[in-house]
């Protein structure tokens, strides 16, 4: 499932976010992968243990867990503390699957799905795509400042090279309570017709009653605690 969110930023939160990034020290990106991804990998990243990472970290997910189309389709169990990161000068991420395990506080978390937020509008730089392959073919993703972008961690992703301009993003990593993405996309499915469906005056609610009842009892049998 790639889901894309809209709006998830108001303006007064990205003014915040965009006046703190562009006045922040970076660091290379390639601190925090592996030796394969270091290869592929040419961004700058705000450093792991900077307070500023920790305090605009605060701000996605506050944003994040007013949003409830981000729960409904997410479902998340555990969030990884959002990173932030920055292309420039022809700065690109190769062709990569995400780690499965990713290190967070303690322990670890299971990376299930990708998550984007992007805090530049498109006609702020070139290139600087996030290009997803998955079963149904390539997608180009590129979102106005604000929107946010679902993916299975699963997929082979990359970001096209930044010909003009930087591109800021925050990105993370969701353990979801539903690891399957295809009962994690049916559950989505039933909920959005459910909430179609008792919006108007329909004369449903019996069957909207059941259809609920449906839900919960699907997430109970398919959810990880
Ligand atoms: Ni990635």
């Amino acid at each position: 499932m790639l889901l894309h969110l809209p709006g998830i930023l108001t303006p007064d939160e990205l003014a915040h976010l965009r006046g703190a990034l562009e006045a922040a020290d970076w660091t290379d990106g390639r601190e925090t992968v592996g030796a394969q991804g270091a290869r592929a990998k040419r961004n700058e990243q705000l450093p792991e243990a900077s307070p500023l990472r920790a305090q605009l970290g605060k701000i996605v997910l506050a944003a994040l867990a007013r949003n409830p189309d981000y729960f409904n389709a997410a479902l998340p169990l555990k969030t990884s503390a959002p990173r932030f990161n920055r292309y420039a000068g022809g700065g690109e991420y190769g062709f990569h699957v995400d780690g499965a395990m990713m290190r967070s506080g303690d322990g670890y978390i299971r990376s299930d799905l990708s998550c984007t937020l992007f805090l530049c509008d498109p006609s702020e730089y070139d290139g600087g795509e996030l290009i997803i392959h998955d079963t149904y073919g390539e997608h180009e993703v590129k979102l106005p400042a604000g929107d946010l972008i679902l993916y299975p961690s699963s997929s082979l992703h990359r970001v096209a090279p930044v010909t003009r301009g930087a591109r800021l993003a925050s990105f993370l990593w969701i353990q979801s309570m539903i690891r399957d993405d295809v009962q994690r996309q049916t559950l989505f499915d039933l909920d959005l017709s459910i909430r179609q469906l008792g919006g108007g005056d329909t004369g449903n609610h019996a069957a909207i009653l059941r259809l609920t009842g449906i839900y919960h009892n699907l997430l109970r049998r398919w959810a990880d605690s």
